[in-house]
């Protein structure tokens, strides 16, 4: 019989009864299929109400970066992530940064932006105006929509009208700007846009399709700074020239600035993973935001002082919440918070900035001098050795001599482990 994936109420069936319909159509076996249906650190109950269809969970290592101080406090910061080589380079960079005092941050206030297009209309700029007239109105009407946050200290504090040229003619769009305190805010701002479009259509006889929450969220920025002291750096201060240059590159060149900033996300997104917060509008509004000017650009910046020693400095968008999403719902993802011990979702955005400030010195410093494939390699040629069957002592053994043969590779391992065994 053909297989099919057409399956009505899926969404209703029990979890055993979706693993065991899985277990069929991927023809798995009994041991293949015992890895569902169990949940780590997060339980099977949780992780059902959390999305649907849920048939398990996912785990992802979760390693412990250190040495990282942040406005005179030392911190702990977990980064769950795949890639080897992150954590200790974040590690060792923290360390470096630590002869300068540690990263210093600030932060906008977290202000997201919500959209409300408009279209059709003959007289778009006309309509701007229309609609600016109604501005005391707009923010009253938004903040109707959310008392508590209001009450919190948040609400719409400000509109702001484009018009903008599209493929399909003139577009009239709204934006609303919404103090969203320690939420990360999509449903309280989409909540929002939604309650206005009917207004911005009885006010300009337009009509209006989307009314959506910016990712591009650059009234809602987090900074870091950091000092290397030129005698801090490892092998030493005449690497800053060549670090200045990478970034130099990277600014100029988007070939080079998607890498660049690819390394600032390896540990911003694990971040972002680990908290429990959204990581796809984490990196939408990272990139968009490298690329605002029109131009794809790196988004940490590096610069050398008047004592020739080694400055940083990150901006981005970081819209991350500590109360309405699965950071308040996921156990593991509550006790990594508890660890990071931030006081607001603003401050656990400014340790961010900082982690991805840490990663692009780490990466700059080994681009700059070795490469970073001795780092990698090291770890990539355990894994190639537990890929090939090593058990025990073997790892170890195998890995040593790929990496003095300097041959890396599944081909050799196999016969490295052959002749152990011997
Ligand atoms: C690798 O995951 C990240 C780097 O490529 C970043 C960079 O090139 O700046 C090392």
């Amino acid at each position: 019989m053909e297989k099919t994936s057409r399956v009505s109420g899926f969404h209703k069936k029990s979890i055993g009864e979706r693993i065991q319909f899985l277990k069929e159509f991927a023809e798995l076996s009994g041991e293949e299929t015992s890895l569902f249906g169990k949940g780590g650190t997060l339980d099977m109950e949780t992780a059902d109400r959390m999305i649907e269809n849920v048939i398990g969970t996912f785990e992802l290592p979760l390693g412990l970066v250190t040495n990282m101080q942040v406005n005179g406090r030392d911190i702990l910061v977990p980064l769950a992530i795949e890639e080897s080589s992150v954590v200790a380079a974040l590690s060792n960079a923290s360390k470096m940064v630590r002869s300068g005092g540690g990263y210093f941050t600030s932060s906008s206030d977290p202000v997201m932006i919500a959209q409300i297009q408009a279209v059709n209309l003959t007289d778009p700029f006309a309509a701007k105006l229309k609609i600016l007239e109604h501005r005391e109105e707009i923010i009253e009407m938004a903040n109707e929509q959310d008392p508590v946050l209001v009450k919190l200290g948040g609400g719409c504090r400000e509109i702001e009208v484009r018009v903008i040229d599209s493929l399909k003619g003139p577009m009239v769009i709204t934006h609303i700007m919404v103090d969203t305190r320690d939420a990360m805010g999509a449903n309280a701002v989409n909540t929002m846009a939604e309650a206005l479009a009917p207004y911005i259509e009885k006010w300009t006889g337009g009509k209006v399709f989307l009314r959506i929450l910016s990712n591009l969220a650059d009234r809602r920025i987090a900074r870091a700074r950091c000092l290397v002291k030129k005698d801090a750096i490892t092998p030493g201060p005449e690497i800053i020239d060549g670090m200045i240059q990478a970034w130099a590159f990277a600014d100029a060149d988007p070939y080079r600035a998607a890498t660049n900033n690819k390394g600032i996300m390896n540990g911003i997104s694990p971040v972002v993973i680990a908290t429990g917060n959204d990581f796809r509008a984490i990196e939408a509004g990272a990139h968009a935001y490298a690329g605002r000017t029109g131009q794809y650009r790196a988004l940490a910046k590096w610069e050398k002082n008047a004592e020739g020693d080694l400055e940083g400095s990150i901006e981005l968008p970081l819209a991350m919440g500590l109360v309405g999403g699965a950071t308040a719902i996921h156990p593991m993802a509550k006790l990594i918070v508890k660890i990071l011990d931030v006081r607001s979702a603003s401050e656990l955005a400014e340790i961010t900035a900082a982690v991805g400030l840490g990663q692009n010195l780490a990466a700059l410093r080994a681009l700059a001098g070795e490469g970073i494939q001795r780092g990698h390699m090291s770890l990539h040629a355990k894994n190639i050795a537990i890929m090939v069957g090593a058990t025990g002592d073997e790892i170890e053994k195998v890995a040593n001599q790929l990496k003095e043969e300097n041959k890396i590779r599944v081909d050799r391992a196999e016969e490295i482990l052959q002749s152990l065994r011997k």
